[in-house]
Formats: structure tokens, sequence, C-alpha cells
């Protein structure tokens, strides 16, 4: 199972991707978590992406890929894996499909999570995160089970810097420019699955859930 959750920022990629993770025990890689944890730590990784993901740009296609490519070869990732915010450009697109094809394997789900960006902006107002693990929540639509408190680790939940109104807007910018154009890219080749995102989380997930396995899970 190797699945692929496009959709602009805020279609609730990570939602589903953390759902379809505690679900079917496959890996989360979340590239947006990757890069948050390395700015966290002050890595070098971090310093270099750290302005660029405060002003909602993206970081460049050749450290994407070789963070993903470093990360895709662990055994965990064996079996299959969840990908949440890559591939993000039509190069990144390309690249991964070489990578995979190097090793006779292709991806097998490519699921479009279609929002529309008046509700992508309000979902960011009550977005709520877990720092270290990465799982979000809604304060109205997805709330945790204890207010700000998150479900799993415990931590306490935050509000993403790059969820200011005027960085989600640019956010959105740089999608339809860089992004948009890897669904088509997808769409060409006949393996891009549209799913309304506009739908609460749980009917969002069936959808997937049922194009993956036939039935819910
Ligand atoms: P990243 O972290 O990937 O951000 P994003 O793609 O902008 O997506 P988001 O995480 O904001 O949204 P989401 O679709 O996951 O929605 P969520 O589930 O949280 O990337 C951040 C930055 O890192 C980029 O700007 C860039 O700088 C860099 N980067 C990352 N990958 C890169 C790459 N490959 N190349 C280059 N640069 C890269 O949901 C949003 C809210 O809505 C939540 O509060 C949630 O609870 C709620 N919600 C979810 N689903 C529903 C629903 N069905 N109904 C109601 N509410 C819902």
């Amino acid at each position: 199972m190797r699945v692929v959750l496009m959709g602009p920022p805020g279609a609730g990629k990570g939602t589903q991707a953390d759902l379809l993770k505690e679900r079917s025990g496959k890996p989360k890689l979340s590239t947006g978590d990757m890069l948050r944890a390395a700015v966290a730590e002050g890595s070098p990784v971090g310093k270099q992406v750290d302005e660029i993901m405060k002003r909602g740009d993206l970081v460049p296609d050749d450290l994407m890929v070789a963070i993903i490519e470093e990360r895709i070869k662990k055994p965990d990732c064996a079996s299959g894996y969840i990908l949440d915010g890559f591939p993000r450009t039509v190069a990144q697109a390309e690249t991964l499909d070489k990578m995979l094809k190097k090793h006779n394997l292709a991806l097998d789900h490519i699921f479009y999570l279609d929002v529309d960006e008046e509700v992508v902006v309000e979902r960011f107002a009550g977005r709520r995160v877990a720092p270290k693990s990465g799982r979000t929540y809604h304060v109205r639509f997805n709330p945790p089970k204890v207010t700000g408190i998150c479900d799993d680790s415990g931590e306490e939940l935050v509000q993403r810097s790059d969820d200011k109104e005027e960085v989600v807007r640019h956010r959105l910018t740089v999608y339809r420019e860089q992004t948009a154009p890897v669904l088509e890219y997808y769409r060409k080749q006949g393996r891009l699955e549209t799913v309304d995102g506009m739908q609460p989380v749980e009917k969002v997930y069936e959808a997937i859930s049922q194009r993956l396995h036939g039935a819910a899970a």
C-alpha cells in the first residue's frame, strides 16, 4: 500500500494520514512534520528551511527528494506508506516515479482531497497540532478528548506559525502555481482519484478506505 494524499493546504491530508496510519499500521510520511521537527531540533536542514516555511514557500526539490529517498529506504516502509505533502511539484512527482521504478514498484493510490478555498481558510483558524507527533485537531470539527491536549501523546496543542491568514493566502497561491500541475500530471496518466474533502472527517476516511479495500476498514 503506497498511498499519496494530495490537496490544497488544509484539505485534510494530515488528518486522513493520521487515521490511515492508526488503522492500517503503515507509517505516515509527512514532509511538513519532518521539516517542522528539523526546525524544532535546530538541525542544519532545520536552519535552512525555517524562513522558507515561515513565508509559506516551498523547500527546494533536491532537499525534499533526498529526505524522502532516505525515509522510504527504512524497514518500516517495506510494505507501504502514506505520503502526506509529497510530491508537491512535477519534478518531485517525476523523481518519485523513477525512484519506485528502479525497484519495480509504483504508487497504488493517489487521492486528491477536493476542498473549496473558503473552507480551508476557516479550517486553519481552528487548527491545533501536537508539536512532537504532528497529530492534527480542529477546535470544532475534530476536537481532542480533553481540550488543548493530544489524545495520543498528552502534549499540549499549539497553533502552527504558518497558519496566520496572510501566510495561508500565500500558501494557497503557491499551491495553485506549483502543486496543482502535479494533479494534472497524475490525471493525464489516469491515476488521480478524487475524493470530496468537504465531508466530515469520518466520511472522507470511509471514501478513501472503500477505494483501498473495497469496504470500510
Ligand atoms: P505541510 O505541513 O505539508 O502543509 P500543507 O500542505 O500546507 O498542508 P496542511 O498541513 O496545512 O494541511 P492538511 O491538508 O494536512 O490539513 P489538516 O489535516 O491539517 O507543509 C508545510 C510547509 O512545509 C510548506 O509550506 C513548505 O514550506 C514545506 N513543505 C512540505 N512538504 C514539501 C514538499 N514536498 N516540497 C517543498 N516544500 C514542502 O486539516 C486542516 C484543519 O482542518 C485541521 O484543523 C483539521 O482538524 C481540520 N479538518 C481536516 N479534515 C476535515 C474535515 N473533513 N472536515 C472538517 N475539518 C477538517
